[in-house]
């Protein structure tokens, strides 16, 4: 297996991406909904918010980036067979899972600033500001605009990464074909 995909299989970099954003991303989503269930004290929320969910979501906006330029700059193995629902809902929710890792660090990074706080990556590198504080779209405060699209996108993430992973488990133990084999790392699972 070489470092690029290839028209059969998925190639190192793509399945090391695919894992990492998926292993960070799932970490954010637990970080998140304990953050939004309030029930840490107020001073461990901030903290928590400020030292790791934000850092860790602007690496993974860019890892997102590097990922879809490489998945539509480079061969990928087709599909297997399928009813039309299943390739649909296949093709949707990865649609959704590229757009939400990016969406996600962007709403955050956003709202944080409308908010007049800086955005700093690991080492309090002061990434810029994508907005003034308390900008002001169209009545509504642009902090409160992009908070709500933060929940409602990762309520959506949520949703569709149950979905991925059900599909996943279903192509794997019950329709016993290659689509887990393949994004495995190399050597992990039994080919069919
Ligand atoms: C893939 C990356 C990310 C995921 C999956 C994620 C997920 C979540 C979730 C599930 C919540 C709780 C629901 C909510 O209150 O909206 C949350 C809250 C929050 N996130 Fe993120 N997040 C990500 C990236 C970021 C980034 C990059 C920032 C800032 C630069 C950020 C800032 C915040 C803040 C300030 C809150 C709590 C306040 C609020 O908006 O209500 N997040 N995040
Ligand atoms: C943790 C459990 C997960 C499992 C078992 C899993 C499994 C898989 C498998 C088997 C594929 C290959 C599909 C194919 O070859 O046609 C795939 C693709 C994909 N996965 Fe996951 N995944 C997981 C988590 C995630 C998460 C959290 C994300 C969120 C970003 C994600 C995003 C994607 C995307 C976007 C693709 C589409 C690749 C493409 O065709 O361009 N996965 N996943």
């Amino acid at each position: 297996m070489g470092y690029a995909n290839t028209e059969t299989e998925w190639g190192t970099i793509a399945k090391t991406l695919h894992w990492l954003i998926a292993g960070l991303i799932l970490l954010q989503l637990c970080i998140g909904w304990v953050l939004f269930a309030e029930v840490l004290p107020p001073r461990t929320q901030v903290r928590l918010i400020l030292s790791a969910h934000v850092p860790i979501g602007i690496t993974i906006l860019g890892l997102a980036v590097i990922r879809v330029l490489w998945r539509f700059g480079n061969a990928h193995p087709p599909m297997p067979n399928m009813t039309w629902w299943e390739r649909f809902l296949a093709r949707a929710s990865h649609a959704y899972l590229y757009i939400g890792a990016v969406a996600m660090p962007l709403t955050g990074w956003t709202a944080t600033n409308a908010f007049g706080t800086p955005v700093k990556w690991f080492g309090g590198i002061e990434l810029p500001r994508i907005t003034a504080k308390e900008a002001v779209l169209a009545p509504r405060p642009l902090t409160t605009l992009f908070s709500e699209a933060h929940f409602w996108i990762a309520a959506g993430l949520t949703v569709f990464i149950l979905l991925h992973v059900a599909g996943a488990l279903r192509h794997h133990f019950s329709q016993k074909d290659n689509v887990l084999v393949r994004m495995a790392p190399a050597g992990w699972l039994k080919p069919r």
